[in-house]
């Protein structure tokens, strides 16, 4: 849905109302700027333009002077007393439902709007709202209600006759559950830092508010939105290459912190102290001056580390979205400003506070920020405003998932969802396992077989004895024989084409997580060996658990990788040939190997185990697990098929599987560790019959 107008007003009227309503809306307009300049508080406004398209066909609604209105804001409300929680979670929904009502116009008996009704601003915030997962169009359903009264800007509207229009609402009810958006509270000469409405037990999303009118844990702290941020690129410049050390830029500064500014300004040239141009009309806020330099304003920005926001005739300055988009750390000179989305953001990753009575020391305070902790502050903040500062839609969704957060605490974000970036090389396990795989589901047995039948049915045998076993999956490319009788479930699957990568394909018949990827000649493992394996893929079901290890060394005379099958301390390796891994890297390496390497190891018939450990290693960030001591393997990577003899190429093509699959993924992703696991009592002299697993290690 889109905001649509309503039924169409008397067309015979609708020139003369819109020619009337233009003419009123100028003369406010100018009356509004003619009040606000001349002052030092001249900035202290937010540029809202009006969109005009939709004014005439929206059903107008006449304020009588006599309208009740609603209590005034209750300033004890919280969480627990005025929030009426009984209204969400709807029909069992597992979101809060958000509701906007249909536009209207609210004007006097004089035909005078009662407030600019429609900015873009505001506009923006209701779009966004009815584009979201939270909306319903349904006030029954809805846990909160959104009026369609701009009250972003305080200087733009009556404030009786707005509360009145806000008391006439069908579903207001002293405001319960009902949010209010503004972005500029309070009127001069006070500047109250809440909007001045009678709001009943409505929750507030402010901008600039303090410390005492801050209902935490109810209201919301908006920015305060600044157009200007929008005109700035998103080329990032590095701290080093930035000029200046800080630039204060405001031209509403209070005239005592003014001077002080001027002082610090004499002693350190690293301070750029700019203010309103003298010979500029004092509504051009895009130009800023020192002396007879002029700068560009918001660009300025971009050549300081430091941008001090600091306390106006308002409390909340637009000048903090601007220095923060300017990738520039803000230096916040406030006191009891409540910084915006305070309660999920951790403001002191990406800002400096510094008291307004410390405003002397600003220079020193700078000067102990470490370069590392600038560079820091600078990424942290860039990502702080891309993620939930960086357009109106982007400040919406914030305001509706922390409300979200608050009635859905159980769903709740962690305080570092909200505050770490995503950081794709300390990868996290896509896998969403809990710490320790359940036991009861077991594993399947994939063995890929090449026509070796008589190990093959000993093998079949032998793991029928492993108590975890769920079910074998042979994958055979011939017609099979006689298959020998076991008492657990056994499926043959008959393949087309001779290709390695088929033990890695995710066959549905795989009804466990846990794959045993095993070759058909591997005779020598026991059933505690295995039984073994499996209970420690259950505490690392995200890696590789297995037997046979290798390693991958730099060799620095032909600067090439080599693999390494020597005994070493280390390994970074296991062979797929008797190995278990999740399903999930089946799936992954069937679907998304990077590069040639899939349809490479298929045409060599080599490597397939190397190309796995570098997938799950570049997921995981992680080394594999290698399980009991050392075997005596028959060379498992020579005997992945008949036709390939242990040979010294076959070998030699594997260091190169490295050199090429590390080329491809553009680094070298496989980690190495030295570390190997043993059951508990392996090798303590302690009667058998009392271990778990006892037949571990015979060759
Ligand atoms: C402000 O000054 C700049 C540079 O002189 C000019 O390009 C711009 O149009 C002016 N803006 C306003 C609103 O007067
Ligand atoms: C190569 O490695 C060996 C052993 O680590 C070392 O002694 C030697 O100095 C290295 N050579 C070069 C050219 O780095
Ligand atoms: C490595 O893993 C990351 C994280 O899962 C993934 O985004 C990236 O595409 C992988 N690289 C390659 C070359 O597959």
């Amino acid at each position: 849905m889109t905001l649509k107008p309503g039924p169409a007003a008397i067309n015979r009227y609708r020139r003369f109302f819109v020619g009337l309503f233009l003419i009123l809306l100028l003369v406010t307009t100018l009356i509004i700027y003619a009040l606000s300049t001349g002052t030092y508080e001249g900035d202290e406004r937010v540029h809202m333009p009006i969109l005009l398209d939709n004014l005439n066909r929206v059903p107008e609604i006449v304020i009588k002077p006599d309208l009740p209105i609603s209590n005034s804001r209750n300033p004890q409300c919280s969480y627990y007393d005025c929030f009426n929680v009984y209204k969400c979670g709807h029909k069992g929904s597992d979101k809060i439902l958000v509701y906007v009502y249909p536009l209207k116009k609210y004007v006097d008996e004089q035909a005078i709007p009662i407030g600019s009704w429609m900015s873009q601003e505001f506009y923006l915030i209701l779009q966004s709202i009815i584009d979201s997962r939270f909306y319903t169009p349904n006030p029954d359903e809805a846990c909160i209600l959104v009026p369609s009264i701009n009250t972003l800007n305080q200087n733009r509207f009556r404030t009786l006759e707005t509360s009145q229009a806000l008391a006439s609402l069908s579903h207001w009810k002293d405001g319960e559950n009902h949010l209010i958006f503004n972005m500029v509270p309070g009127s001069g000469p006070d500047y109250n830092s809440v909007v001045e409405l009678s709001l009943g037990q409505a929750l507030i999303a402010g901008g600039g508010f303090s410390s005492w009118t801050y209902r935490s844990g109810f209201d919301v702290s908006l920015p305060v939105y600044s157009p200007m941020a929008a005109q700035l690129d998103s080329q990032q410049i590095a701290a080093q290459d930035r000029p200046w050390v800080v630039v204060s830029s405001q031209i509403n500064i209070h005239p005592e912190y003014t001077q002080e500014l001027a002082h610090l300004a004499q002693e350190h040239s690293e301070l750029l102290m700019l203010e309103a141009c003298p010979n500029m009309q004092s509504s051009n806020y895009s130009m800023r001056c020192r002396g007879d330099e002029v700068y560009h304003y918001p660009q300025v920005l971009k050549r300081a580390k430091f941008c001090l926001v600091i306390r106006g005739a308002r409390l909340g300055q637009p000048s903090l979205m601007d220095a923060m988009a300017a990738g520039c750390i803000p230096v916040m000179c406030a006191d009891s400003l409540v910084m915006p989305f305070e309660d999920v953001i951790d403001w002191k990753r990406a800002a400096i506070f510094i008291l307004e009575e410390n405003l002397n020391s600003l220079m020193e305070v700078l000067s102990s920020v470490s370069d590392e902790h600038v560079t820091e502050m600078q990424v942290q903040g860039s990502w702080l405003y891309q993620s939930y500062f960086s357009s109106i839609n982007a400040v919406t969704q914030t305001t509706l998932e922390i409300l979200n957060d608050r009635v859905f605490a159980q769903r709740a974000r962690t305080f570092e969802d909200w505050n770490l970036p995503p950081n794709p090389l300390a990868a996290r396990s896509p896998l969403f396992l809990q710490l320790t795989a359940p036991r009861s589901q077991g594993f399947t047995a994939v063995i890929l077989t090449y026509d070796r039948v008589e190990s093959l049915f000993l093998l079949i045998q032998k793991l029928s004895k492993v108590p975890s076993l769920n079910k074998i999956l042979i994958v055979w490319n011939n017609q099979p024989s006689m298959i020998p009788k076991i008492d657990k479930p056994l499926k043959i699957i008959k393949t087309t084409a001779n290709k390695l990568s088929n033990r890695f394909y995710p066959y549905e018949e795989i009804e466990t997580e846990a794959i045993l990827t095993i070759d058909d000649d591997i005779l020598m493992l026991t059933a505690d060996e295995l039984e073994f394996g499996y209970e420690v893929w259950r505490e690392f079901p995200d890696r590789i658990v297995g037997f046979p290890s290798r390693t991958h060394v730099w060799d620095n005379v032909t600067m090439h990788w080599k693999y390494e099958s020597e005994w070493t301390n280390q390994i970074s390796m296991v062979l797929t040939g008797a190995a278990f891994h999740h399903k999930y890297w089946s799936y992954l390496y069937t679907t998304a190997m990077p590069g040639n390497i899939k349809e490479w190891v298929d045409q060599h018939m080599n490597c397939e185990d190397i190309a796995m450990n570098f997938l799950v290693a570049n997921v995981t960030q992680k080394a594999p697990i290698k399980v009991t001591p050392r075997k005596k393997f028959k060379c498992p990577e020579c005997t992945n098929t008949e036709m390939l003899s242990a040979d010294l190429n076959h070998m030699m093509e594997r260091s190169q599987c490295i050199d090429r699959f590390s080329a491809i993924y553009g680094y070298m992703p496989l980690q190495t560790v030295e570390f190997r696991a043993d059951p508990v009592l392996y090798k303590d002299t302690f009667p058998e019959k009392l271990k778990r697993f006892n037949d571990i290690g015979s060759l």
